[in-house]
């Protein structure tokens, strides 16, 4: 038998392990979590195999569940069950809906070409045959409709006043070592986007941006029926920060270091132990943002992230070992908020109701090491909050070089990209930004809008509104 170190995934596959995680759906999880039944839908001639009850939710969030797999809004759903009805707000302890049980649902699914009250319906969200109708009503809803993927992210980097420097620095007429032509050109188009975004108040339309990334990454310029495809927004960040990763090095240093990883990069040092053996190593891995595994016990982003830096590979091993995390300045967290479903081919979406903070501290996660460093720049900022209350400095003033700001493992959130819809290659994706003066803005194609703080916290799902996919969080440093 191999030893089981070799076996192990790295932790990027980690939103892989996600979509075998949620296509195998143990037993042992329904053990663990008594909460969950499944059950098969049937509608008008279709069945839904398989769709899991969370009974500790009301049965809104199911409706909105079967939203997104038919189409019919939740108001308009009636699913029977013991006793008639089933209510929004039933308590499904009463209801005796068993494991394995069939539903039945009645309902149509949305009026498709209904008049938007507010905001663009999408191409890719019609009957085929109504897309080219909807093309030659209105030209501006291709543009809008397939492109927000690509906006939204545009909007939450272009947050990152070090990555415009970078960007600025970057020459057209320079091309690194080792730097595709499409690479060098995808940086330039970036930084040009981030100027004219800082220059205008009149929208930008980032055509160029978009004709370079379509070269670099051909997946983009995916088509239906001569139309651009909606495309997931967390693939074109993941693409495009790595692109800048690649060109964006700063050539002072000796070797070259990368000034994304500076910015974004996080290590992940897991200790990895064989129990058959007693070997033990140590596997570091360096990675651009955290992901966020939503399972049934997952309610707060800070059990996401751990369950994704431990229980997974505890699932591998039960003696595995644990990891532990270095961060830079900021914190990409990602909500696997999608699967791929093999049975419809489609990324289906996960609806499951995730609070985050506007505050993330990620001490619980660091080394021990790490967690050293950590304590004096804690104790220095405690005590400036403190201060600021008019109570005395518990420790001592840090010794340190005066001018060297130190990271604190506390981060806060300054970026939100949204989606609302039912798979990740369709529905309209959003920016929401923290500007500089603390007001939020949300970035829904041309017409950006002031939000308020608690409209942020809303964002975290259960529902049909706009939720949270990726959050950038900016290191709060002394
Ligand atoms: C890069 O941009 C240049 C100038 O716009 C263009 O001529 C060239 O074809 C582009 N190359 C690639 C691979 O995109
Ligand atoms: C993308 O952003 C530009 C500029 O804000 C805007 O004109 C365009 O409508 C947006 N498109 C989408 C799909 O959000």
């Amino acid at each position: 038998m191999a030893p089981i170190t070799s076996l192990l995934p790295k932790f990027i596959s980690l939103s892989m392990l996600m979509s075998s995680y949620m296509a195998s759906l143990s037993p042992t999880v329904k053990v663990l979590h008594p909460s969950l039944s499944t059950v098969s839908v049937k509608w008008q001639k279709e069945t839904f195999p398989g769709i899991e009850i969370d009974t500790s939710q009301p049965p809104v969030v199911f409706k909105t569940q079967l939203y997104t797999l038919t189409g019919v809004p939740p108001e308009r759903q009636k699913i029977m069950v013991k006793g008639g009805i089933l209510k929004d707000d039933a308590d499904w302890s009463t209801l005796g809906v068993k494991d394995g049980q069939k539903l039945m649902m009645i309902g149509t699914a949305d009026e498709i070409v209904k008049a938007p009250e507010k905001g663009p319906v999408f191409v890719e969200d019609l009957p085929e045959e109504e897309q080219v109708v909807a093309l030659g009503h209105s030209a501006g809803l291709y543009n809008l409709g397939n492109t927000c993927y690509m906006n939204s992210t545009l909007q939450c980097l272009h947050s990152v006043p070090e990555l415009k420097s970078a960007l600025l620095s970057y020459s057209d007429n320079v091309r690194g070592n080792g730097v595709d032509q499409a690479s060098h050109n995808l940086t330039v188009a970036t930084r040009n986007t981030f100027g004219e975004l800082d220059q205008s108040v009149r929208p930008v339309a980032p055509l160029l941006f978009l004709q370079t990334l379509r070269k670099k990454y051909p997946q983009f310029a995916q088509q239906q029926n001569n139309v651009y495809m909606q495309q997931d927004a967390e693939e074109c960040w993941t693409q495009l920060v790595y692109t800048l990763s690649q060109t964006l090095t700063s050539e002072t240093s000796e070797p070259p270091a990368g000034q994304m990883k500076e910015l974004f990069g996080i290590d992940l040092v897991s200790r990895v132990h064989c129990a058959e053996s007693g070997e033990e190593s140590l596997e570091r891995e360096s990675v651009y943002s955290l992901k966020c595994h939503i399972s049934h016990d997952v309610n707060h982003l800070h059990e996401g992230l751990k369950h994704g830096l431990k229980s997974e590979l505890e699932k591998a091993s039960p003696s595995l070992g644990r990891t532990a995390l270095y961060t830079r300045e900021y914190l990409t967290v990602q909500f696997v908020r999608f699967f791929w479903k093999r049975e419809s081919n489609q990324k289906a979406k996960i609806l499951r109701k995730v609070d985050y903070p506007l505050e993330l501290d990620v001490y619980d996660f660091c080394s021990d090491e790490l967690k050293q460093k950590l304590q004096a720049p804690r104790q220095m900022l405690r005590d400036a909050e403190n201060a600021k209350f008019g109570l005395k400095a518990q420790g001592k003033a840090s010794s340190s070089k005066e001018n060297e700001k130190q990271l604190t493992g506390i981060y806060d959130l300054i970026a939100v990209l949204t989606h609302k819809g039912r798979s990740a290659d369709s529905g309209h994706y959003v920016g929401w930004v923290k500007q500089d003066d603390g007001k939020w803005i949300e970035f829904d194609d041309d017409n950006p809008s002031i939000r308020k703080e608690e409209e942020i916290l809303k964002l975290s799902g259960g529902g049909d509104w706009h939720m949270a996919y990726i959050c950038l969080y900016k290191a709060r440093v002394i």
